[in-house]
């Protein structure tokens, strides 16, 4: 039996366009779910967008459309951007799919109808850029803690829900599961919150009507972050009528979000869960934010980053590449063109793209093009050859604690010793001498076979890069030679003729 592993990003707000922030933690959970796949893992892999609330229907009204209107158009914009950014999801869950409504709407009223809801009527304060509910007491200088923006009062008759009820088992829970919040801090954040008191929460407007209806009471819609975080079920089929994708991946593996929403899923979702009999998520992953030196990323200073622009400018690995291992998932770091220029010259070009073509340039002006058969290694071959073969369980054990920048930095060790690995064998002056010749095959053979582990290491992250490996080591069809499990060393047949191709990825001229 295949072991299962199911991930999501946030679905994001169709509010405006996705920015390279939205990309990071897209790309971040596609490089998660490709290396499940690798390893052997049932994956599914949901993303969507969250297409209700307050929010929307403004943005709807200010550009004189329907919000359903408004909301197809930016979507197709979210499904063309992950297209591009080569993401392997599994699904792709919009809010306003009925699929999700009677999901959300099957556990409301099952809430509702064991007494964990309840109408009272509501007076406080409402962010609705982060589409939060506050008290007086939370606020922090009168505006949202959260976003520091302006909040708007709100009084009106609401339904409320029991959450106080279950802070004392939500505490127990994240007591014994120590990496159901993560990192650390972020699980200190949330203990410190839930202890500073929960209260129950709003979970339905009446002043708006861009949401899903209360199924017992319609002049209500369901507060947008119920209904959001509800999709991590109703994509699986979770009170439809086929519900064999929910038994079958449920509980999540990760919920990898930014820290923004660290709260709302690991407060509010598990919470909903546990009154709803439902078993919680494994783990709430809050990343760290991309900064820009200009502020917050926003569309009326105009600085926003767009990963479409970029893409086409340098290529899609190259920007992953980039963001998965300038930006280590728990902090923040700031985005900047330059750095990225300089991974793709150093690590990509110079290094990475350096090695394939040097490999490939000396087996074709030694040996004719046609790889020969190694011979015995010598020490400095089995100090590469023992790197290479170490690296599959150190990259599987960084992606487990989940360290994306960690396992790219282990795989580019191998890259780095293989370049040295030329400098200090030679084969330039081995070619020199007749008597060399099998040493030299082999000194080239060990080479070919390190670009097989590199190029089956970052298919996870950079999955075009493999494609154009496979055909200069003339291995485009054998599949079988792609696989995680293919990475014993010597799996490599002897004799390949090889084919020299474009450098992988040119130089940026600054
Ligand atoms: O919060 N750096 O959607 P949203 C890194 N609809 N990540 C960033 C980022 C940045 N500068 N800016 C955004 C919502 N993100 C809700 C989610 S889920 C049930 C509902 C990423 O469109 C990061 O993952 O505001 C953050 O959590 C998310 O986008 C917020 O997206
Ligand atoms: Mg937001």
């Amino acid at each position: 039996m295949k072991k299962i592993f199911y991930i999501t990003t946030p679905i994001y707000y169709p509010s405006s366009s996705l920015h390279i922030g939205h990309a990071y933690t897209t790309v971040a959970a596609d490089a998660f779910a490709r290396f499940k796949r690798l390893t052997g893992h049932d994956v599914w892999f949901l993303t969507g967008s969250d297409e209700h609330g307050q929010k929307i229907e403004r943005s709807a009204r200010e550009k004189g459309k329907s919000p359903q209107e408004y909301v197809d158009h930016i979507v197709e914009g979210f499904k063309l951007l992950w297209e591009k950014l080569l993401i392997s999801n599994d699904d792709f869950i919009r809010t306003t799919e009925e699929r999700h409504k009677k999901a959300v709407q099957t556990v409301f009223q099952k809430l509702y109808d064991q007494g964990d809801i309840y109408k009272a009527s509501y007076k406080g304060w409402y962010c609705t850029p982060c589409e939060a509910m506050w008290t007086e007491a939370r606020l922090e200088e009168g505006m949202c803690p959260d976003c520091a923006r302006p909040v708007e009062a709100v009084e009106e008759e609401s339904y409320f829900f029991r959450m106080s009820n279950y802070a004392g088992r939500l505490l127990d829970y994240i007591e014994a599961n120590p990496d159901f919040i993560q990192p650390v801090s972020r699980r200190n954040e949330m203990v410190s919150f839930i202890n500073s008191g929960l209260e129950d929460l709003c979970v339905s407007r009446t002043t708006f009507k861009w949401g899903i209806p209360v199924p017992f009471d319609p002049d209500h819609v369901i507060y947008v972050w119920v209904d959001a975080l509800t999709n991590y079920i109703s994509a699986l089929g979770y009170a439809s009528g086929d519900e064999t994708l929910y038994k079958k991946f449920w509980p999540a593996d990760i919920h990898l979000v930014g820290k923004d929403i660290v709260r709302f899923h690991s407060i509010i979702w598990p919470i909903l869960l546990m009154a709803a009999g439902i078993e919680l998520p494994r783990q709430v992953m809050g990343h760290g934010w991309l900064l820009l030196e200009s502020g917050k990323m926003s569309k009326s200073l105009g600085n926003v980053i767009d990963p479409l622009e970029l893409i086409d400018k340098y290529g899609v690995d190259a920007v992953r590449y980039y963001l998965l291992r300038e930006v280590p998932l728990g902090v923040d770091v700031y985005y900047s063109e330059q750095a990225l220029i300089k991974r793709i010259n150093m690590d990509l070009a110079n290094d990475l793209g350096n090695l394939v073509s040097r490999t490939l340039g000396m087996v074709q002006k030694y040996l004719g093009g046609t790889a020969g058969t190694p011979g015995q290694p010598e020490g400095v071959d089995l100090e590469l050859i023992n790197l290479a073969v170490d690296l599959p369980p150190a990259v599987r054990e960084l992606m487990d604690k989940r360290d994306l920048s960690g396992a790219l930095a282990a795989i580019w060790k191998l890259v780095g010793r293989a370049n040295k690995y030329v400098d200090e064998t030679q084969p330039w002056s081995l070619n020199k001498d007749p008597a060399q010749k099998e040493r030299l095959a082999t000194i080239l053979y060990n080479m070919m076979e390190c670009l097989r582990f590199i190029g089956v290491l970052v298919t996870p992250f950079m999955p075009l890069t493999p494609s154009k490996i496979w055909p200069q080591l003339n291995i485009k069809d054998k599949p079988e030679l792609h696989t995680w499990d293919s990475l014993t060393w010597g799996r490599l047949p002897a004799g390949l003729t090889v084919r020299r191709e474009q450098a992988l990825f040119p130089r940026i001229e600054v």
